[in-house]
């Protein structure tokens, strides 16, 4: 009696020991972008430095496609913004898709994702990619059992998140931690704010027409991320397709789509949902004159009517210079977020 108690007794202790050893996961501190909105509900609670460099290589590695072409980083690439240079993406076998894709930067202050909002975090919107058959057209069964074969994953995993199985779960999380730290706020707007950059009189010109009830850009493209985190029709079709009420089945929501940041654009060509300008200049044309009116068109968009705002020449030019003080040649090239292979 006494020695199973001795004996119960050394068990707990070897049992609370191998607890204590643990590993230990290092928690990242996110910094606080001057001006930009404060981060909220814990947001950074879970991201972790192991976290992060199993998701960057998760995002880099083509194991996540069907036939080991294809990774996330094949249509989001960093020079880009996140984005892809093509109109549309293409699939591993060769399907073309109908939507431009979308820039990965400055998302931890999202809560919607994809052109039409049909996701609601970032974990849940990189299940999809990895079983879309016009994308990477693969199972995340399949995945997962070759990421338990590769040794340098099971390593990765056990340091992210000691001591749990692999599953989807676990590497969604993992991407999603790594895409939430892809924050651009370095640009020479961000340099403004703290006084290291002064504005050239074209990009005060253009400042003033962003914040002018005459162009009216700001209502949409708000504050320092550039986007109200929205959902609108900026007018682009007389018969507008779907957008936001594919998901909410309301057809006031018809031609409604997400609206865009406007930082870094000087990467993130072609432009809209479909990518159908490839430039800037091709861009403030429709906002002056090719507004077609539907609908569901925002009220903003009020001088739709007239075909837009009606820019000069001059008006654009200077439009244009102050939305590239957005450029962020630091997000751009930041080694912390380029391929770790
Ligand atoms: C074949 C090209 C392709 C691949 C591969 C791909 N994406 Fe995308 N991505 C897109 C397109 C196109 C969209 C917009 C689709 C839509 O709205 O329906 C998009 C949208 C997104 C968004 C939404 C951004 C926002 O502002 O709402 C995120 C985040 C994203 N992708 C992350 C990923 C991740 C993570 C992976 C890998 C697991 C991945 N993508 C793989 C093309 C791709
Ligand atoms: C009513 C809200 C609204 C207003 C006002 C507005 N936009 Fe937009 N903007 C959007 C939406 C929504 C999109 C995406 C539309 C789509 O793809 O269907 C967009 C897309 C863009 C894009 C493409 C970005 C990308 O990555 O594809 C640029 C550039 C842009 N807007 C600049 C401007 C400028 C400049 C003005 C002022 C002249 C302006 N916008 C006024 C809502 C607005």
């Amino acid at each position: 009696m006494k020695n199973s108690f001795i004996i119960l007794f050394l068990l707990s202790f070897v049992f609370s020991s191998c607890k204590k050893d643990k590993k230990q996961t290092t928690a990242y501190t996110l910094l606080q972008p001057y001006k930009f909105p404060v981060f909220e509900n814990d947001v950074e609670k879970g991201i972790t430095e192991e976290g992060i460099a199993l998701g960057r290589r998760l995002f880099y590695d083509p194991i996540l496609s069907g036939d080991g072409t294809m990774a996330c980083a094949t249509c989001h690439k960093q020079e880009d913004g996140f984005s892809d240079k093509r109109q549309f993406s293409i699939g591993i076998d060769g399907s073309v898709g109908k939507l431009q894709a979308m820039p990965i930067m400055n998302l931890i202050w999202n809560e919607d994702f994809f052109w039409n909002g049909r996701s609601k975090s970032l974990e849940n919107q990189a299940l999809e990619p990895v079983e879309n058959p016009i994308e990477m057209k693969a199972h995340w069964n399949i995945v997962i059992d070759k990421i338990k074969d590769d040794k340098v994953y099971q390593e990765m995993f056990d340091d992210a998140f000691p001591e749990q199985e692999i599953t989807k779960e676990l590497a969604v999380d993992a991407i999603a931690q790594f895409e939430k730290i892809l924050i651009s706020s370095n640009s020479k707007f961000d340099k403004l704010l703290i006084g290291e950059y002064a504005m050239t009189e074209q990009e005060q010109r253009g400042r003033a027409l962003f914040f002018s009830e005459e162009a009216d850009c700001f209502h949409c493209h708000t504050g320092n991320l550039m986007t109200d985190l929205s959902f609108h029709n900026n007018g682009l079709d007389a018969n507008p397709k779907p957008g936001l009420e594919t998901v909410t089945n309301n057809e006031n929501d018809k031609g409604k789509f997400k609206t865009p940041s406007l930082r870094n654009l000087a990467a993130t060509a072609p432009y809209m949902h479909d990518g159908r300008f490839a430039t800037l200049d091709e861009v403030l044309d429709f906002y002056s004159s090719g507004v077609q009116v539907s609908p569901t068109i925002d009220e903003l968009m009020k001088q739709g009517t007239n075909g837009g705002v009606q820019l000069t020449e001059q008006e654009k030019e200077d439009l244009k210079a102050y939305l590239l003080l957005f450029n962020d040649p630091n997000f751009l090239t930041n080694p912390a977020f380029a391929s770790p292979f």
